[in-house]
């Protein structure tokens, strides 16, 4: 297992991911332990792109409960159709937010974190877990982001779910 990431300096954030990406799936490649793998992948995203906060909710019944992340302490269960996680677990699509004062039902773990994107992981039509990264920048995802981090779900959907749902 890589002990150390692999960073260039002052890559692009599409260049960050291309070089994340490979990274991670050697990282968890050889671990069949989920939560293992998610609080790993939860440190890479922390120090590979310097998120505010960054983390997983895994699904269990009609809520999301926190699972592993980096950063500020957070909210542990959201009903599935509230804030931005519940509504890409429910919507069972990625959810991308500018402007969290700008969400309806945006739930505020902090009030630093001002943009959002949340990623779902989807199998057989149900939402397992999502991926929920939080900027203090405002605007700071776009479709780069999406697309990268989908591809990182559907890692973690072919590894543990044994699908490529997404
Ligand atoms: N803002 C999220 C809640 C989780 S925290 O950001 C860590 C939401 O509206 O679902």
């Amino acid at each position: 297992m890589a002990e150390s990431l692999s960073l260039t300096a002052h890559a692009t954030r599409a260049e960050r991911y291309a070089e994340l990406l490979p990274q991670i799936e050697a990282l968890i490649g050889p671990e069949p332990d989920l939560i293992a793998n998610l609080a790993n992948i939860a440190a890479v995203l922390k120090e590979g792109l310097g998120f505010f906060w960054v983390g997983f909710y895994l699904r269990q019944g009609d809520e999301l409960v926190l699972g592993p992340f980096q950063g500020p302490l957070a909210c542990t269960r959201i009903a599935l159709g509230r804030g931005v996680c519940g509504t890409a677990a429910a919507e069972r699509r990625t959810v991308l937010v500018p402007d969290v004062e700008a969400f309806p039902g945006h739930i505020a773990c902090s009030s630093l974190s001002r943009s959002e994107i949340v990623v779902p992981l989807v199998t057989e039509d149900r939402c397992e877990l999502v991926l929920d990264v939080d900027s203090s920048e405002l605007n700071d995802f776009s479709p780069v982001d999406a697309e990268a981090l989908e591809r990182l779900i559907a890692l973690i959907a072919r590894q543990h779910y044994r699908s490529s749902a997404r």
